[in-house]
């Protein structure tokens, strides 16, 4: 079974900042848990640097829009591998092999009938490099999203004609849930049902971009380059051969409200109109915001200059770190506020208390009291009830792009086993000869508890659980299938190693 994940490409016309890098963590953890239900995936991300925005940035620095393209690229490259995203292909729209994709998919498009030229009057924001319709223009003119005075502009350019999918799409919301959370599915359905006009496809004034097959003087408006990259990458990012026919449609795509109408509403027209097939889901997450002096929530974004840098927090915590807190902080799907000090408070009290120590302690009463083999009695019946359906649950609720749900529970049974720990008190047992076996069910269980939970949160913090795998001696890697309580060990005694340094050092 194939799984192919996406994240939105991103614009180079600023550094990365840990909003973007909420959004690459996020399709990560599905990525890295299909995997771990051996799924043949496909996870992809990367740059989109054409348009506006960069041609206007790199005005800016005095710089070509190539120049300014690469040098940023580069750091959201370089930010994959450093935030533990196991990204299959980083795809750059500057490619030649994209440009010449994009350019004979919408020949198609205008093959099939669905482009014509015409001329085009609105409300323009240079930032989201968009046409605003009336309901999306703020007071004065301005763009709420980037509160910056809009364009009017006027300008002769080709069309799609994304009225003509007025019914298919109607047809496409009264049949199937493909857009969640279902707030999201309303707005985009809201929008439909409101009308809908047809779009501009090209620009004139602009030579940053792909240029119109059919019209050379016109680049294609960035949106519809940056869109097909979703299907361009399997031609040429996916190995050798060109993997289109096994990949597409797209199972998952991973991407923020902000552009919501482009791919909940143009997007699939676009598909419609060459005559390919839908991407099966998108899951559309909230922002993470940041207090402002005047106590409100306000959206991080370059253009506001509110941004946490996530190279300075993973400098000091570690990559892991920062993956579970985003996750943990705001629930995939809404908005919420992320902070240095929450941030702080979770790591002290929930990576280094809750998991860390757990770890720590299991394995330092093996090494002591059973001089560090994990003793081959059969596990707590009590506590593996506590565990029952704990994999089914979590695979479940990842199903639904539930990360933070189906986080919540793992760690319902990481403080389950702390309770376990103080209650069953193995150095009180360990001081009684009599408890022996006693001793053995509770080491035994502890540590199958913590390597369930481990395989568990691998997808989370792939680095940590690593680690802490090896620690426990055991080798059966993360098969989903092995998340179940009581199917560790038995074989033979796992050997444990104590944790120097533990696996979330206290700051
Ligand atoms: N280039 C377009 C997307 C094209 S996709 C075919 C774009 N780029 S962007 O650099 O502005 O990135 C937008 C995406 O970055 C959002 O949809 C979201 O995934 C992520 N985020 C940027 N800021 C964010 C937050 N403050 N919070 C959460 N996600 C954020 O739009």
């Amino acid at each position: 079974m194939s799984f192919y994940i996406t994240t939105p490409i991103y614009y180079v016309n600023a550094a990365p900042h840990l909003g973007h890098a909420y959004s690459t963590i996020g399709a990560d953890i599905l990525a890295r848990h299909h995997r771990q239900r051996g799924e043949d995936v496909f996870f992809l991300t990367g740059t989109d640097e054409h348009g506006e925005p960069v041609a206007l940035a790199a005005e800016r620095e005095g710089v070509t829009p190539k120049e300014l393209a690469d040098r940023n690229a580069a750091r959201f490259e370089a930010l994959m591998p450093r935030i533990n995203a196991s990204n299959d292909f980083f795809i750059r729209t500057s490619d030649p092999r994209h440009k010449e994709r994009v350019q004979a998919f919408m020949q198609r498009v205008h093959d099939n009938g669905y482009v014509y030229k015409g001329l085009y009057e609105g409300w323009y924001c240079p930032r989201c490099a968009d046409f605003k319709s009336e309901n999306e223009i703020a007071e004065g003119n301005t763009c709420p999203i980037h509160r910056i005075p809009l364009d009017r502009e006027e300008e002769e350019n080709w069309f799609f004609r994304l009225s003509a999918f007025q019914e298919q799409l109607e047809q496409l919301y009264a049949t199937t849930d493909w857009v969640a959370p279902p707030s999201r599915f309303n707005e985009a359905r809201a929008f439909i049902t409101g009308g809908l006009q047809d779009v501009s496809l090209s620009r004139a004034k602009l030579t940053w971009g792909v240029e119109v097959p059919w019209d050379p003087e016109h680049v294609f408006y960035v949106w519809f380059d940056a869109l097909l990259n979703y299907y361009t990458a399997l031609s040429f990012g996916a190995g050798e051969r060109d993997r289109t026919q096994e990949l597409w449609p797209v199972t998952l795509q991973i991407l923020a409200k902000d552009i919501l109408k482009f791919h909940a509403v143009i997007w699939p027209a676009m598909l419609l109109a060459a005559g390919e097939a839908l991407p099966q889901k998108l899951f559309i997450h909230g922002y993470l915001t940041m207090r402002d002096a005047a106590g409100e929530d306000v959206k991080m974004s370059k253009s506001l200059g509110n941004v946490l840098d996530p190279f300075e927090v993973m400098d000091k915590f570690g990559t892991d770190a920062l993956r579970y807190y985003c996750f943990r902080e705001v629930s995939f799907g809404q908005d919420g506020a992320v902070s240095t000090a929450g941030f702080e408070s979770r790591y002290e009290t929930e990576l280094a208390n809750d998991y860390g120590n757990l770890a720590s302690r299991t394995i330092a009463m093996i090494a002591r009291y059973r001089d560090g083999a994990t003793p081959d009695a059969e596990p707590d019946a009590a506590l593996a009830a506590d565990f029952e359906a704990l994999d089914e649950e979590v695979v479940d609720l990842l199903d639904r792009a539930e990360i933070t749900q189906a986080l919540e529970r793992i760690w319902q049974r990481v403080r389950r086993l702390n309770r376990y720990v103080e209650e069953q008190a193995p150095w009180k047992l360990a001081k009684d000869p009599e408890q022996a076996a006693k001793l053995d069910t509770v080491l035994r269980s502890l540590a199958e508890g913590l390597r369930v939970v481990t395989v568990l949160l691998h997808a989370y913090m792939p680095e940590t659980t690593e680690r802490l795998m090896g620690a426990l001696g055991q080798d059966g890697g993360f098969a989903i299938g092995t998340a179940r309580f009581g199917e560790g060990i038995s074989t033979h005694p796992a050997r444990v190693t104590p944790l120097d340094p533990p696996l979330f050092p206290k700051q």
